[in-house]
């Protein structure tokens, strides 16, 4: 095996933020494989170009002749799979392509890498990963006065999407159970953070507020979830690849819960203060209340106690700085924020508010 990780889906938001970590912080080169779906943008990566430890390969996870062939040619030590089709109310729409990616995909990628793994010798053998990026969604949703997940929580998943994540970690935990294939699966909390595609809430709240549009709160707002900076995530995945136990879930969380309607305040406070309305009013005057989620999951909550203990991590960030450097980022970006917002984000905002844009 070769000093060289294959990344999949690190064009995405998080994928891209870890594979800017990881080569600020890491020997090993990255081979990364990406469908440049909507949702990936070699933009996020732009600061890679010419750097000789990053090599960028258009493909699918479900394409198990190309992966088989990156394999060979690569030989890398790990996997780190977050290649996904991620948004809740598109798989609500859609849960056609949730299916294909999430579930089929993640199983001709765990084919080609058991064939991989299965040719290696011992001692590679022994040292070979396979991370399994996924969520705390699959745990289903909390009542107010339930504990936080913990990784022995069983699986209850509610939307077209949770259901494919939980189906695509049952399929990775298969693999190590029958054929040892040494895997690891971590499970988070919602991450926010630069590069995170206006679709998802913080964000979109983020643009709407500059563009003078609604910021929409489905039903009551009241929904928590629980929040982790996108790099706290970064460097969980980081640490339970190298020091996690072959087999064994991860919960990553921030323990920061918070209902939405406290998130969406807060994003408006920050801008108000950095970047004020021409008129002098407060942005909050822009939310409107819209039609719920169908099946909208009520409480998410993560117990990170476990890779705490075990493995000695914490998030860096309270919800209070993250969020802060958040709205500051997407503040000095906007040229980014414009090149995304254009084709078929357009479209999508049409289909999920039926507003007119
Ligand atoms: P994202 O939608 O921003 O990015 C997904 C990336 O995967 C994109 O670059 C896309 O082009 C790529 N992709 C999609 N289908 C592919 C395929 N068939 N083959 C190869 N590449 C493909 O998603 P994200 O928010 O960065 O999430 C990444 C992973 O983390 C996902 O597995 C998601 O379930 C998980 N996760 C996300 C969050 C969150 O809050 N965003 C929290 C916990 C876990
Ligand atoms: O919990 C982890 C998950 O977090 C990840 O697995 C998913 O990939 C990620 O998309 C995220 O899912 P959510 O559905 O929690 O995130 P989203 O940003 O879509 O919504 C957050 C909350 O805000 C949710 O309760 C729905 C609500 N919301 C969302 C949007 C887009 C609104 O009220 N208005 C909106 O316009």
């Amino acid at each position: 095996m070769k000093n060289t990780i294959l990344v999949t889906g690190g064009v995405g938001f998080i994928g891209s933020n870890f594979v800017l970590d990881w080569i600020a912080s890491e020997t090993a080169s990255v081979v990364n494989l990406d469908k440049l779906t909507y949702a990936g943008n070699l933009q996020n990566l732009e600061s890679l170009t010419g750097n000789s430890r990053h090599i960028f390969v258009r493909g699918d996870i479900g394409d198990a002749e190309l992966v088989a062939k990156l394999l060979a040619e690569h030989q890398p030590r790990a996997i780190v799979n977050f290649a996904a089709e991620s948004h809740v109310d598109r798989s609500i729409h859609g849960p056609g392509e949730f299916i294909q990616t999430n579930i089929v995909g993640t199983f001709q990628l765990l084919e080609a890498t058991r064939a991989y793994w299965g040719a290696l010798n011992e001692e590679d053998k022994k040292a070979f990963r396979f991370l399994h990026v996924s969520t705390d969604e699959v745990y289903g949703s909390l009542k107010p006065e339930d504990p936080a997940f913990k990784e022995t929580n069983s699986y209850e998943p509610n939307s077209p999407y949770s259901a494919s994540k939980a189906a695509s970690d049952h399929l990775v935990r298969a693999y190590h159970h029958t054929y040892g294939l040494p895997v690891l699966t971590t499970n988070c909390s919602n991450n926010y953070g630069p590069y995170h595609f206006p679709e998802k809430l913080i964000p979109l709240i983020i643009h709407n507020a500059l563009a003078g549009k609604a910021l929409p709160i489905y039903g009551d707002g009241q929904q928590v979830r629980d929040w982790l900076y996108v790099r706290d995530h970064c460097s969980a995945i980081r640490r339970v690849l190298e020091a996690g136990r072959v087999g064994d879930t991860y919960n990553v969380g921030g323990w920061n819960e918070k209902p939405n309607l406290d998130v969406v305040h807060t994003l408006c406070a920050i801008l108000d203060e950095l970047s004020p309305r021409a008129d002098g009013n407060a942005y909050a005057e822009q939310v409107t209340y819209v039609t719920d989620r169908l099946g909208h999951d009520r409480r998410y909550a993560i117990d990170a106690t476990k890779i705490h203990r075990e493995l000695g991590w914490k998030p860096g960030e309270t919800f209070e700085s993250g969020i802060r450097k958040t709205v500051q980022w997407y503040l000095a970006n906007q040229t980014w924020v414009r090149n995304v917002t254009s084709g078929d984000y357009t479209n999508w905002i049409q289909k999920n508010y039926k507003v007119e844009d």
